[in-house]
């Protein structure tokens, strides 16, 4: 077997997107376009990947920092695709092996069909082998011509089609195999005599055939693999198609989901048996969900890891958070990066949480903001607590003892110190640490005016 070069077309505006970012870097479920790519073809194990970037190529490498820097190719003005193959097979040197050519917009091949390619062409001992799909709408698509004897003699794109053409409705998908030395000669051969005025990569279907080359073709029956992204419409046709994949997965794996079509799981998230999801819930970046957790519905939870029997109750927003099992969350909750949940915590509505930890089986179940706290084991936080955390310059840590009871309307103002099994009475302000054990009352006494009312009513209607 010869070994294989692999090239991803990246560098071009993608101008039918109307966007400011590039259109490789649009998420689909919740990573870029050109990762789904990327990933396909590490299956393959090849040994050179070179992706030709163009456009907004600064931002498309700071978004792979993991890749190898000698695997970018600046395609330094966008001539067309058949320009862009060429920047990267002059950057492979003399490499000999087979090379396989990919757009970076077509973001669900699989790994299996580009295998399946790869066998065909071997095995055929083709020149060139060409990716192509039948559609009952082949419009935007390039489309493959062929002659009497059925073999393919070039493809054509759309704008460049005559009325005949434009009713064949075989398609180019983008998929392009053939040995580097065949590859040279092609684009080579290439002009940009065409309605855009650029360097057309399909046109090396035209060119082989002209040589008598031996062109094989490969069929893509799944619409989800072949389907390319040039528009907003698309990506959401595309979203819908990956998300639909994703939770049939995730029901095949034991888990309920009320309502699919609202459902919003990105590839990463991990999900346990017998989790129950309710509507409009998103489970977006690295999420961790146990089994058997209840998501009401409405939560938006990012990078989140959640133990196994967790409760979010409706409408939740968690972000970058560890929930230990048992806990109960919401409705209306908020947590953010760096809160740390033990098992049994309970959070109740209108609770803030963030870079905290909270004790086992501690509650906070009403209207409180926790900021930059250790809290420790079995303490109630009475509704309306607020750490008070911030001075305008930095933020300072409250530490909250275990088994304390912290009255309603209370505010610690940080840096300050709460003692194990103290009581904090309800509407105080706490400036000094609390000893452990004792009662802390901040609030001024209560007077009583006796008879006052009656004077000030007698007053007033005079
Ligand atoms: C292309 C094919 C079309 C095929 C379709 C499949 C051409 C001329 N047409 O059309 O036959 O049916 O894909 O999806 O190739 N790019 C560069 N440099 C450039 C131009 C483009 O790197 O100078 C990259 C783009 O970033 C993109 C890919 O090449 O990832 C394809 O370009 P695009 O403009 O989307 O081509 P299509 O019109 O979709
Ligand atoms: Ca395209």
């Amino acid at each position: 077997m010869r070994g294989l070069g692999i090239i991803i077309l990246a560098a071009g505006q993608g101008k039918r997107m109307r966007s400011a970012v590039p259109k490789v870097l649009h998420p689909l479920g919740g990573r870029p376009l050109l990762a789904h790519v990327l990933d396909a073809c590490t299956g393959l194990d090849p040994e050179a990947v070179r992706v030709v970037v163009g456009h907004g190529d600064e931002r498309i490498r700071e978004a792979f920092p993991a890749m190898d820097p000698g695997a970018w190719v600046l395609q330094p003005q966008q001539l067309g695709t058949g320009h862009a193959a060429r920047c990267a097979v002059d950057a492979l040197g003399d490499f000999r092996g087979d090379l396989l050519i990919l757009n970076g917009d077509v973001p669900l091949l699989s790994c299996r069909s580009l295998s399946g390619m790869l066998a065909a062409h071997q095995s055929g001992g083709h020149d060139l082998t060409l990716g192509v799909a039948t559609l009952p709408d082949p419009s935007g698509y390039g489309r493959i011509l062929r002659g009497r004897g059925g073999d393919i003699t070039g493809v054509v794109e759309e704008r460049d089609a005559s009325e005949a053409q434009r009713a064949i409705r075989e398609i180019n998908v983008g998929l392009y195999l053939a040995p580097a030395d065949f590859l040279r000669a092609a684009l080579a051969a290439l002009d940009n005599r065409n309605h855009q005025g650029e360097y057309y990569l399909p046109d090396i279907a035209g060119f082989a055939a002209r040589m008598e080359a031996r062109i094989g073709s490969m069929t893509v029956d799944d619409p989800r693999e072949f389907r390319g992204v040039n528009n907003r419409e698309e990506l959401a046709w595309m979203e819908k198609t990956l998300q639909a994949d994703i939770n049939r997965k995730w029901m095949e794996r034991g888990v309920t989901l009320k309502d699919p079509d609202s459902t919003y799981i990105d590839a990463e998230a991990v999900i346990g048996e017998d989790t129950v999801i309710g509507p409009n819930s998103h489970l977006l970046g690295r999420t961790v969900v146990g089994a058997g957790c209840r998501i009401d519905g409405s939560a938006y939870l990012t990078d989140v890891r959640l133990a196994d029997a967790v409760h979010l109750r409706f409408s939740v927003v968690l972000d970058d958070c560890d929930v230990e099992e048992g806990v109960s969350i919401g409705p209306f909750a908020h947590l953010r990066p760096g809160t740390v949940l033990k098992r049994d915590v309970h959070i109740g509505n209108f609770v803030e949480v963030k870079n905290s930890s909270v004790g086992e089986g501690t509650k906070a179940s009403h209207l409180s903001y926790i900021g930059d706290t250790d809290l420790g084991r079995e303490s109630n936080i009475g509704a309306g607590t607020i750490t008070c955390n911030y001075d305008g310059f930095a933020k300072h840590r409250t530490t909250i003892g275990d088994r304390v009871q912290v009255g309603s309307d209370t505010q610690l103002v940080a840096p300050v110190a709460v003692g194990d099994d103290a009581y904090i009475g309800a509407g105080s302000t706490i400036t000094k640490d609390v000893p452990a054990g004792a009662l802390a009352v901040s609030r001024t006494p209560q007077q009583h005016m006796e008879g006052w009312v009656a004077g000030f009513r007698a007053r007033k209607s005079k």
